[in-house]
């Protein structure tokens, strides 16, 4: 079978444009990833989530082996039949979910043990069982197994942890082995520290990895402190391969970590908050349980070609969210999505045709302050 490979197209700035390419398709990069935990991107069907434009989907290791489990996953063809989705699949490893979902953690050496959030079971993953896990789901992209503190940690519970995840990268080379149409993606860790995030490079690039996360982000430290760390980390990274920003995040922040050398991403927030009536538009967020949009016959977005913003009004889309019909998480969800992966083209072509810095510029330029 075919290796994943990266091909840069075209950069402007430190922003690149290339396409992954794997034997189950393309990923043009910089590439959104839908998260779709618990196999299903919630409220949407597969075909729907491809329409918006987006190449690959992202699913979870901690979630899929407590419910339906990874070997029942497998005994039923692997997880891309199993949720009917024929591209790329990432998952993530299971370390991240477990410190912010799971009960009664324990952490060693060996890897984690915790009780189920689901039922309350005892389980354990470690980097070998981690890789056994994606490789039951048939995981195209698979993510080392990791760990890292919720910011602000101090810089000796940070380094500590990243040397833990350094050595579990080398445990999770080893497990993966040689698996062709397959990858294996290292995780930087080392919090806001430049020196522990250059010793975390440098101990990834010795493993030698397919593809580079960026983790330990987004984990409390605002924007302003996660761009500082993007101006140099995704630097420290081989240039020749995909740099992915792990659980990043709002428009915004997308823009500022492709503008800082990031090819992938993924968040949970544009489905997530379809469901909970918070829109994204080219123009800033709009809340649509706000009654001002009860009489508004307008679209949510005028510009935007989904089927929310071309079939509906803001009145209907707030009459179905105020009545917990099922169609508004659909609706909303598409839309989010669909802007989502509408900035990630224009990004794309941006960079190809080098006025990067001039689409940055519009981007915020027609970005209102607070709600519109
Ligand atoms: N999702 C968001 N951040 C992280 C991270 O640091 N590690 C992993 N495995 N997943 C993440
Ligand atoms: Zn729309």
């Amino acid at each position: 079978m075919t290796r994943i490979t990266f091909e840069r197209l075209a950069s402007d700035g430190k922003a690149r444009t290339g396409v992954i390419r794997t034997p189950r398709g393309d990923i043009r990069t910089p590439a959104f990833m839908p998260v779709g935990t618990a196999a299903t991107v919630k409220a949407m069907m597969p075909d729907s989530v491809a329409a918006t434009g987006a190449d690959i989907l992202l699913g979870n290791t901690y979630h899929l082996m407590l419910r339906p489990t990874a070997e029942r996953v497998a005994r039923l063809g692997g997880l891309h039949k199993f949720m009917n989705w024929s591209g790329p699949i990432l998952t993530d490893s299971g370390g991240f979910q477990v410190m912010s979902l799971a009960d009664l953690r324990k952490l060693t050496e060996r890897g984690v043990t915790f009780k189920s959030h689901i039922d309350g079971s005892r389980h354990e993953i470690t980097p070998e069982r981690s890789m056994e896990i994606q490789a039951l789901l048939g995981s195209d992209i698979v993510m080392c197994f990791d760990e890292c503190p919720a910011l602000p940690a101090s810089r000796d519970r940070i380094a500590e942890s990243m040397e833990l995840s350094m050595r579990w990268a080398r445990r999770s080379r080893d497990a993966f082995g040689d698996r062709p149409g397959h990858a294996l993606f290292g995780i930087q860790q080392g919090g806001l520290e430049r020196d522990l995030r250059q010793q975390s490079a440098e101990a990834l690039c010795e493993i030698g990895f397919d593809g580079y996360a960026v983790g330990g982000l987004a984990v409390g430290e605002g924007q302003e402190a996660m761009f500082d760390c993007l101006d140099y980390a995704p630097d420290q990274l081989p240039e020749d391969r995909p740099r992915y920003l792990m659980g990043v995040g709002k428009p915004d922040d997308i823009v500022g970590a492709v503008a800082r050398g990031i090819d992938m991403m993924d968040c949970v927030l544009p489905s997530r908050s379809g469901r909970t009536g918070q829109v994204f538009t080219r123009l800033g967020v709009v809340n649509i349980k706000n009654g001002r949009h009860a009489d508004d016959p307008r679209p949510l977005d005028e510009s935007c070609g989904c089927p929310a913003c071309r079939n509906y009004s803001r009145a209907y889309l707030h009459h179905v969210f105020r009545s917990q019909e099922i169609i508004s998480s659909m609706l909303l969800t598409w839309h989010n999505l669909h802007y989502y992966q509408d900035i990630m083209a224009g990004m794309r072509a941006a960079v190809a045709e080098g006025r990067f810095a001039a689409w940055q510029a519009d981007f915020h330029a027609t970005r209102a302050q607070g709600d519109i």
